[in-house]
């Protein structure tokens, strides 16, 4: 279901990373619904062309762009940049949804997992924000959305890399939002709970395992609506926060979780 109306982001070009997966493809279409150019970028081939294909046949008229890229890796960065703007002009507008999960109980935690983990849901964003913020400095206008999680807000069972990862993501979603609104940017983080998509089907899965419950009676318990969201009901509060009706909102870490914070 989208309130949006389909001119509600014309004029806008809207990069998404973690366009293959199941939040930034959500997010892709909600945008292009919306009239936004949208540059989709993963780093899987085939799910990045199943994206495009399905975009292209449901909006024809839609401008859309799709580059594969590795975002730990320079090189690919530069690339992604390059051919978004070569295709659909400057970005206005950055979801940044790519990340992972991953890490282990804190005695069993070693180096190279920290370090993949803060690599790809940190650093990685961190550079391509950093790329993308100086055109939108130039055009004194941009809108961001880091996607972090309820784990960027409170620590849970196994999750210290993760969790870190993004607790820093809120940092610097906050300070840089500080920064970003003297030039007419806004900066906003989503922190979903847990959501219908194959990482967090995943987590829900080792935690029922953990806790010896059912899938289903771990969802009643742990959360309040009883269920986890729908990758749309992310894409939604994302593109919410794209637009001008969201124009005061400023550093913010919107939660959607079905309630599960008052538990
Ligand atoms: N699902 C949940 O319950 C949940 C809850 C809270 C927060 N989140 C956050 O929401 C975001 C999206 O999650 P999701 O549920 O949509 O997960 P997903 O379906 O597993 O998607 C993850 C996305 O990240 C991309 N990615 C992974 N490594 C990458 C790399 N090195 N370079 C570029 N892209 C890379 C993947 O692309 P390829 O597959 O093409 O490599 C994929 O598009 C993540 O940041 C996650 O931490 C998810």
């Amino acid at each position: 279901m989208s309130i949006f109306s389909s001119d509600a982001l014309k004029g806008e070009h809207a990069l998404v990373s973690g366009a293959t997966g199941g939040i930034g493809a959500a997010t892709a279409k909600v945008l292009v619904e919306m009239g936004a150019a949208v540059t989709i970028t993963g780093r899987n081939k085939e799910k990045l062309q199943k994206l495009a294909d399905e975009i292209q046949h449901k909006h024809p008229e839609a401008k859309l762009c799709k580059q594969t890229a590795d975002l730990r890796v320079d090189a690919d960065r530069e690339k992604l940049l390059k051919t978004a703007e070569q295709t659909c002009g400057s970005i206005t507008l950055l979801v940044n949804s790519a990340g992972a999960a991953g890490g282990n109980t804190v005695d069993k935690l070693t180096r190279e997992d920290m370090e993949k983990i803060m690599d790809l849901n940190y650093t990685s964003t961190v550079l391509l924000t950093q790329q993308v913020y100086q055109k939108m400095v130039q055009l004194k206008r941009g809108a961001i959305v880091n996607v972090s999680s309820l784990s960027g807000l409170r620590g849970t069972y196994g999750n210290t890399a993760y969790a870190a990862s993004k607790f820093a993501l809120i940092g610097f979603t906050h300070a840089m939002a500080v920064e970003a609104i003297a030039h007419g940017i806004r900066v906003n983080a989503v922190c979903p709970g847990w959501v219908d998509t194959k990482m967090g089907q995943q987590s829900v899965q080792r935690k029922a395992e953990r806790s010896g419950s059912s899938v289903e009676a771990l969802l009643e318990a742990s959360i309040p609506s009883g269920r986890m969201s729908e990758p749309e009901e992310i894409a939604n509060t994302i593109a919410f926060l794209l637009t001008d009706a969201a124009r005061n909102i400023i550093g913010e870490s919107v939660k959607i979780s079905g309630g599960t914070v008052l538990r």
